[in-house]
């Protein structure tokens, strides 16, 4: 593929507070979890954590629909942003499944982390949304480290480099002889852009300026009806 998206791998929000630390704490936790759970095995840990990827924007959506309601004030964008973010964590799932099958016991883990996240989450954006969005730039942030290790297993022949299945060629309108390396280049770059605007929405309620720039987003489909 000629064009690699290109993302800044270094950007880390430092915490400057309480609130900033509970949320990287929560996220490390969370990641040792992964990590001892799913060890190497890149294509089924992307699929149990794009389950778990997939719910903070429609709980934020949700909720900033419902606030935007009662105050009967405009969102400035951030519910279709939001929403969009929630469609393309789940466009990973749908382009991973192609990849990967996961276990009856994973998909048992995928309906118990889905309560328990889906809750948890709610509840957190209801007393914080500004520590929520926080910890979802955090684990985006993850997010960009673990597909930058996916792509060293397959540059290092531990992962065979398939053919990119259909609905990710169309989503990300990719040619006809991408591999999965040019899909998990392109998933890299949406991570990072959730990362940065994540960030940037827990800048703003914390009445701190944004991040000077966010990543780049790949190219989607138009009509995401014809991706899938
Ligand atoms: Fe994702
Ligand atoms: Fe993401």
């Amino acid at each position: 593929m000629t064009d690699i998206p290109l993302v800044d791998l270094t950007v880390h929000h430092t915490p400057r507070d309480l609130r900033d630390r509970i949320a990287l704490g929560f996220t490390k936790v969370l990641r040792l979890c992964a990590d001892t759970f799913f060890a190497k095995r890149y294509g089924h840990r992307a699929i149990v954590l794009e389950t778990v990827a997939a719910v903070p924007g429609m709980v934020g959506a949700t909720l900033t629909h419902l606030r935007c309601l009662r105050r009967m004030q405009g969102d400035n964008g951030w519910i279709r942003t939001l929403m969009e973010e929630a469609e393309n964590e789940r466009m990973h799932l749908m382009t991973f499944i192609e990849v990967a099958q996961p276990s009856l016991f994973e998909r048992l883990v995928i309906l118990l982390v889905q309560w328990a996240f889906y809750l948890a989450f709610f509840g957190l954006y209801l007393v914080s949304a500004r520590t929520a969005h926080r910890v979802v730039g955090y684990f985006e942030e993850e997010a960009v480290i673990s597909y930058t290790l996916y792509l060293k297993e397959i540059d290092e022949g531990r992962s065979p480099d398939v053919a990119a299945p259909m609905i990710a060629r169309r989503y990300w309108k990719l040619p006809d002889t991408a591999t999965l390396r040019d899909v998990v280049l392109v998933v890299r770059a949406d991570e990072a852009h959730h990362r940065d605007v994540n960030h940037g929405f827990a800048d703003e309620l914390a009445g701190k300026p944004a991040p000077l720039s966010v990543a780049p987003y790949p190219e989607h489909a138009d009509d995401i009806r014809l991706a899938a």
